[in-house]
């Protein structure tokens, strides 16, 4: 069975490198596209290798999927066998199932979902595009047409090759607010109700503004200047000083922390570490660790192994709207 694993493009290496440390160098693995690689043999099976997306130990793989079939575009067959294929992949024939299809550039090769829509209605499998157990996937490109199969609960991300979208507008106050937003629908994070959040490097406030719509009162630290959007609300208080400073004078304890500050993943990993004795216990702490230089796996990994000193690491993982980023969720115990 081979399993088909998406990454963003600049980590494909990055990707293939942990899968090897993780299950051993002898396993095969090939490139497909750009976002796209495959094990083609002595690999995990796909639970194990999601247990280990899932428990941060392999960071850069993003969406995991097990091939049924490839076709050159020209030789892929008949709808009503694309359905075959796809009930013959499992062990029950099912209600329902999500279709997820995406390519390698332009489009999302939406004519394959209309197609297996059809296909599987006659059968009668209901379609959908996420929410189901089982996903099916198709990956489309000039080469190659690449139909797989997988549970949601192994696929790590309910979104093709887990490129999630999230709708912009007018509100959103910062593109980061996409990256807060992606963790807590990813993770299936819970947000303490009537917490008391603390967000260092907030400004321009995005991130606040998401865990506001969380039912978060927020105390928001950054030197810059919050949008006024984020301001108006009373239950949003701006600090405009240092996490450092912060902590020099702060009493209060937090449920939540998260951290999106531009710094050196070790630094940023340590101002975490200053966060813990304003923490309540079991808090929730989310942080994006930047940048890694020349080789970001190492770097990402010892921002983690300074985080563990004091939280359980639950999630390490680059999110489809992290750039050269990874997001980290942890517990404060
Ligand atoms: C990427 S921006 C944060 C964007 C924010 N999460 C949002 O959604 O609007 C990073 C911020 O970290 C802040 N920052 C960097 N070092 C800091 C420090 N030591 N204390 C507080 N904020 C810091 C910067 O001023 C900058 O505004």
């Amino acid at each position: 069975m081979e399993i088909l694993f998406s990454v963003a493009t600049d980590s494909y290496d990055l990707a293939v490198r942990e899968i090897r440390e993780e299950f051993g160098g002898g396993i095969r693995i090939e490139r497909v596209s750009g976002d796209l690689g495959r094990i083609v043999s002595g690999g995990p099976s796909v639970g194990e290798l999601a247990a280990a997306c899932d428990r941060g130990r392999i960071i850069f793989v993003r969406h995991l999927t097990v091939e049924l079939a490839s076709f050159k575009p020209s030789e892929v067959p008949e709808a009503h066998e694309l359905a075959e294929l796809v009930l013959e992949g499992v062990p029950k024939h099912p209600q329902a199932v999500a279709v997820q299809t995406w390519t390698d550039g332009a489009g999302s090769g939406g004519s394959f979902y209309h197609l297996l829509e059809d296909a599987l209605g006659a059968r009668g499998v209901a379609v959908s595009r996420a929410g189901q157990d089982l996903v099916v996937s198709v990956f489309v490109s000039a080469k190659t047409v690449i139909f797989g199969l997988n549970r949601l609960e192994y696929s790590l991300s309910d979104w093709p090759g887990g490129r999630m979208r999230l709708a912009r507008s007018d509100e959103r106050v910062s593109r980061s607010e996409f990256k807060l937003e992606e963790a807590i629908q990813t993770f299936g994070l819970d947000l303490p109700p009537g917490g008391k959040g603390l967000d260092l490097g907030a400004s321009p406030g995005g991130w606040t503004r998401i865990l506001r719509q969380h039912g978060q009162e927020m105390w928001s630290v950054d030197p810059g200047a919050l949008d006024p959007r984020v301001t108006a609300d009373r239950k949003v208080h701006h600090v405009a000083t240092t996490a450092g400073e912060f902590f020099r004078h702060n009493r209060m304890h937090f449920d939540v922390v998260v951290n999106d500050m531009r710094m050196d993943q070790v630094l940023s990993a340590r101002v975490m570490l200053d966060a813990v004795p304003h923490l309540s216990r079991g808090a929730l702490a989310i942080v994006t660790l930047k940048g890694g230089g020349k080789n970001p796996l190492d770097a990402a990994r010892r921002g983690i192994d300074v985080l563990s000193k004091q939280y359980d690491v639950r999630h390490a993982r680059q999110l489809h709207h992290n750039r050269r980023e990874i997001t980290v969720v942890a517990d404060c115990p």
